[in-house]
């Protein structure tokens, strides 16, 4: 496993874990909040965004100036598709064409604790390869969506929340890359090996990009007339699909289809699992917040659906 990545992705998902810990327990305590601190006000500031932004209470004018409009997630998927395009022809490449990838990039590799002279299969590659592929597509219907689909409202996110989202969309395709020895390819013949796992983890994916997507097509819905015409820019309660169950399936299929990832890896990717527990606890915590908002704003909201994971969380 290439180490100093694999550090990475494990520290970030324990900070996010931490982070709902830290809020569950602010949240029970007498009061409900994290009291008026400066650092409390900075901590709700930083795991807040969107329509959850002020469920800390009213932010003080010197965090206000920290924010950007949360329709900005646009950039987080324009800079996905460009960059891991990239990277996808530079694999492709390498992958079919014999190709070695630039020497910038074999440095950075080793960097990172991969080995070059590791073993590798052509099942390796094509696993790695295909992943890069269902990145770039998710990438690029949440970009679509973001265009095309949903209905922004004026809500902000916190301008480190917004430079964290450029930088994650880079690191995740080059996670993705370091995932096989970038120079074995020079000179040899190429072959495609097609496993179990590469089927499942697609099927896994298609299933998972469909509700994501039926999902954000009724939270848009609920903005628009039947005539598709802008209405309304508030927030109500959705039903339908995956809403049945729990308040944010959007979030639940964006963790299946990283999931639906590590098992087109062939399961074993310990890199790409580390980056799921990631995607768990950010998305777990996201999704706490919102279910939260609802059950404050709407008094009728539905007992039974649960926050995150449908019957769990
Ligand atoms: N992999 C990651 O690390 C990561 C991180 C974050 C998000 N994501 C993914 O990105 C996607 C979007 O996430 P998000 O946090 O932006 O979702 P979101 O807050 O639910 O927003 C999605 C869209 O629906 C609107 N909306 C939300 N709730 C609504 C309601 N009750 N009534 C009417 N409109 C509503 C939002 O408008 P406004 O918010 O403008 O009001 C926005 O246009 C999700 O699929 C998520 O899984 C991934």
């Amino acid at each position: 496993m290439p180490a100093g990545l694999g550090a990475a992705w494990a520290l970030l998902a324990a900070a996010f874990l931490a982070a709902l810990l830290l809020h569950r327990a602010q949240a029970r305590r007498p009061g409900g909040g994290g009291g008026g601190g400066i650092a409390s006000g900075l901590f709700q500031d930083l795991i807040r965004y969107g329509k959850t932004k002020n469920g800390g209470g009213q932010r003080p004018a010197w965090l206000r100036r920290c924010q950007v409009p949360k329709r900005w997630f646009t950039h987080f998927y324009i800079v996905s598709v460009l960059w891991n395009g990239f990277l996808l022809i530079k694999l492709f490449q390498a992958k079919f064409l014999g190709a070695a990838l630039a020497l910038w990039m074999q440095q950075l590799h080793s960097a990172f604790g991969r080995d070059l002279q590791s073993q590798n299969t052509d099942s390796e590659h094509f696993s790695a390869l295909l992943v890069l592929l269902l990145l770039w597509l998710h990438s690029f219907r949440r970009l679509a969506e973001c265009l095309c689909t949903s209905v922004f409202s004026n809500g902000v996110i916190h301008v480190v929340q917004y430079c964290f989202g450029l930088g994650y969309y880079i690191v995740l395709g080059t996670t993705v890359l370091w995932q096989v020895p970038i120079n074995v390819r020079h000179g040899k013949e190429s072959s495609v090996q097609i496993c179990w796992y590469h089927v499942i983890g697609i099927v896994v994916y298609i299933w998972a990009s469909l509700h994501q997507h039926r999902c954000l097509v009724i939270l848009a819905n609920l903005r628009k007339s039947k005539s598709g015409k802008v209405v309304s820019l508030s927030h109500s309660i959705p039903f339908g699909d995956w809403f049945e169950r729990v308040s944010c399936p959007h979030y639940f299929a964006e963790l299946l289809i990283y999931v639906s990832m590590a098992i087109t890896f062939g399961l074993d990717n310990v890199t790409w699992w580390l980056v799921v527990m990631y995607v768990l606890f950010n998305q777990a915590l996201a999704a706490v917040l919102c279910h939260e908002f609802y059950q404050t704003k709407f008094t009728s909201y539905p007992k039974h659906r649960k926050a995150f994971i449908p019957f769990v969380f």
